[in-house]
């Protein structure tokens, strides 16, 4: 069983698969910390009306804590300028690490080891101790070279998984798409969820 995972969220589109995924791995028990970049809180804002203060932490932390019922002992949140964490070092590497949704920009940075912030660090890290990295990119269509760094990432061994709904489980609602990718998610990491129904499973059609 995973004990501590890192989830990032970046500023590409669909914030609230990261939002979705936390209140999954919360609810499965699982030790989270949580690492927002700017750009991620700005999208949170405009695409899920959260209303974070994204000039204050203390905001954005009660806000978060508020949001997802939870307190600092079940979820950590981290400032992405933030390089003196824990999470900084493979001394004390996570044991899996999310980034979700991944921006092409933090895609890239990833790609090249930049490393410029604790979230592209954690990233850098989870690759060089040879941790499961998963990115879940939302762009379209990819430019040549968003292919090339999600190749270059999936060759040092991350995990490449697409926010690329499917639709063969008949989903009605916005948080039906929103639940088949987060059930994705956490199949790639060996969580247990019923979150969508499988093809053809035992509850399938
Ligand atoms: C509403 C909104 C939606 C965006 N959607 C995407 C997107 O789907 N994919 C992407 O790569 N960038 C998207 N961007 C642009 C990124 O937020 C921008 O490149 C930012 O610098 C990424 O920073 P970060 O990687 O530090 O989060 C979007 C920006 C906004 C404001």
């Amino acid at each position: 069983m995973m004990l501590r995972l890192v989830l990032g969220i970046t500023g590409a589109s669909g914030g609230i698969y990261g939002i979705r995924l936390a209140q999954e791995v919360l609810r499965a028990g699982i030790h989270l910390s949580l690492l927002i970049s700017r750009a991620g809180l700005l999208v949170l804002n405009e695409e899920c009306g959260m209303d974070l203060d994204i000039d204050s932490s203390a905001g954005v932390r009660q806000r978060l804590y508020e949001y997802l019922d939870v307190d600092a002992e079940r979820l950590v949140l981290y400032e992405e300028s933030d390089l003196l964490a824990p999470i900084a070092s493979g001394s004390s590497a996570p044991d899996a690490m999310v980034v979700c949704p991944a921006s092409m920009g933090t895609v890239a940075r990833i790609a090249c080891g930049v490393s410029s912030n604790l979230l592209e660090r954690c990233a850098d890290v989870m690759l060089k101790e040879r941790r499961p990295l998963v990115l879940v990119p939302r762009e379209t269509p990819f430019s040549p070279i968003h292919l090339e760094n999600l190749l270059r990432v999936a060759r040092a061994g991350g995990i490449i998984l697409p926010a690329m709904p499917a639709f063969y489980h008949h989903p009605a609602t916005v948080d039906d798409i929103t639940d088949f990718v987060v059930g994705k998610i956490l199949d790639s990491l060996g969580i247990d969820h019923s979150l969508f129904r499988r093809w053809r499973g035992e509850d399938g059609d």
